[in-house]
């Protein structure tokens, strides 16, 4: 395997090695078989694989004391075959560490972070922050949802009596260079006077809640944010207006899960045509988007055959129902609507248009209907899955292809690392407590735990929406 080569062969170098291998560290999966027994197994094999192979090292430039040792072993107990990684054992173990042996490197974040430029530097101007590695951080998460009032139950896993929470310390790490750190004070700085919108179905909203959460954590006085027309968070309106009063900024959510606009069926349709999606027309909030100052665009999650046709929901292009339509195409139709749309009614000059990109779901053995699970995951994926096999991300890029190119609309491409972070889902755990944990067979593994996954999304969100401020004040 090359990167046991890679580990063992880079004994005797300094910090580097353990900067290549913390950002390629990785999980196995904990619960098979035992942790306890696993973790004996391991233990006793890291101390005599240390004798040969180990590359002790006190880690200079830390600013706390620690020993931390690297190894690399070859699992063969899980049943996939897959490489298992361990990492970071450190000097002082205090109890809660204990019993959590294979978790993470207490490394200063920092010491990975020092090697590479910044995305908003001069010169990683090339850096795709779409590939990189999602790495263990002691500093996450950036909130607690026990501070934030602005998260639906749905999404509170913590307090739904989710018992693990390493899925809140991974940071997304991309390859070539840094993401600014996330400074809620700069970003509403920058937002002042402005909106900021999302569209789309509720993964959106999942997004738009967490950036709610990350924007407001330093503001002390919360009643200062509040929504316009006083509706609360958990009432599923068409639309959520959150202004916070001293920068006299809004952050909005619209709902529009298919973008394009549904409606009753017109007069004459088919009696099995309940509803239809105009294919050339926006959604009615359309009007109320296209004068945001950033927008962020999702869909995906609702175009299939079951929250379709088969509810019977079908497709209009002008004044004719196009009953043989497959979903696939429609979905290609409604993009072209939203281009159009954007070369027509979107003053792009003013308006910092983002498309977010598909956020694959992790239903294991059956879908959200049929009882798949993804209960007992809680470690992300060692890899990430092909992008071919996600048909919403493929019709959207190629959708959007033209304007990607123009420059017209900024891609925002979190399908590839998203599709590793199986371990972020609420699960079983989307019932308040006293009502849940929900029963097996009905899970969600299509939303996100907050403090979670969309965090990461957003900071992406803030690392481009800043470059292109930058950008914007140097010409
Ligand atoms: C792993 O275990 C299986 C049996 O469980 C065995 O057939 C295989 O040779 C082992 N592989 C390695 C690399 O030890
Ligand atoms: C371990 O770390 C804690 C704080 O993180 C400190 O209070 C304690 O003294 C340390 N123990 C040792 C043996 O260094
Ligand atoms: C990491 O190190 C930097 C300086 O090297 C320091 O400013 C920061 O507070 C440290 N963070 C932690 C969590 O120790
Ligand atoms: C999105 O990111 C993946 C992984 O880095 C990459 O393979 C793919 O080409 C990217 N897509 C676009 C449209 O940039
Ligand atoms: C607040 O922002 C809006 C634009 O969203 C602007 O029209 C208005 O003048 C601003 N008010 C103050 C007091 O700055
Ligand atoms: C587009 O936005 C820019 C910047 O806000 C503004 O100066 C310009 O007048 C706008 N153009 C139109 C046609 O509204």
């Amino acid at each position: 395997m090359s990167e046991k080569n890679n580990i063992i062969s880079s004994k005797g170098c300094s910090k580097m090695t353990h900067l290549d291998f913390l950002k390629k560290f990785k999980f196995s999966k904990p619960h098979e078989p035992t942790p306890a027994i696993l973790g004996c197994f391991f233990f006793s094999l890291c101390l005599i694989f240390c004798l040969f192979l180990l590359d002790y090292r006190i880690v200079n430039g830390l600013n706390w004391q620690s020993l931390v040792i690297t190894g690399w072993f070859k699992s063969n107990v899980s049943s996939r075959g897959q490489p298992l990684l361990i990492t970071g054992f450190t000097s002082n173990v205090s109890s809660r560490d204990q019993s959590v042996l294979f978790t993470g490197v207490k490394a200063n974040a920092s010491l990975l972070e020092s090697k590479k430029l910044g995305f908003l530097e001069v010169g990683a101007e090339g850096c795709d922050i779409s590939q990189g590695n999602w790495v263990w951080d002691e500093s996450y998460p950036l909130y607690q949802p026990q501070d934030c009032m602005f998260l639906d139950v749905g999404f509170r896993c913590t307090e739904n009596d989710r018992r693990d929470n390493f899925y809140t310390k991974w940071r997304w790490q991309p390859k070539d260079c840094n993401l600014p750190r996330f400074d809620a004070r700069v970003m509403l700085e920058k937002l002042r006077g402005k909106r900021l919108v999302f569209v789309g179905d509720s993964v959106g909203r999942n997004q738009w809640e967490s950036l709610l959460c990350m924007l407001s954590s330093p503001v002390p006085d919360k009643t200062s944010i509040y929504e316009v027309n006083g509706s609360p968070i958990t009432k599923h309106s068409g639309s959520l207006v959150f202004k916070f009063r001293d920068f006299n900024c809004t952050v909005e959510y619209y709902r529009a899960p298919f973008l394009v606009l549904q409606s009753r069926a017109p007069n004459g349709a088919p009696e099995n045509v309940k509803l239809t999606l105009k294919l050339d027309q926006m959604d009615w909030s359309s009007v109320h988007w296209k004068g945001a100052d950033l927008l962020v665009f999702n869909t995906g999650h609702w175009w299939n055959y079951q929250k379709t046709i088969r509810g019977g929901c079908y497709f209009q292009e002008g004044a004719e129902i196009k009953m043989e339509m497959t979903v696939e195409n429609a979905l290609q139709r409604s993009i072209k609507a939203l281009t159009d749309w954007i070369s027509r009614e979107v003053n792009l000059s003013k308006t910092h248009l983002i498309f977010r990109g598909y956020a694959p779901v992790h239903f294991r053995g059956g879908d959200w209907r049929t009882g798949g699970s993804c209960h007992r995951e809680t470690q992300p994926n060692l890899s990430p899955t092909p992008l071919s096999s996600y048909i919403e991300y493929n019709i959207l890029v190629n959708g959007l292809s033209e304007h990607l190119r123009l420059g017209n609309v900024e891609f925002l491409n979190v399908t590839s690392m998203t599709s590793q972070r199986k371990d972020g889902h609420p699960s079983l755990y989307y019932l308040e407590p006293g009502v849940g944990p929900a029963p097996v067979h009905r899970q969600d593994c299509s939303h996100w735990c907050l403090p979670g996954v969309p965090d990461s999304w957003n900071e992406l969100l803030y690392a481009v929406f800043l470059k292109r401020e930058i950008s914007r004040r140097r010409v």
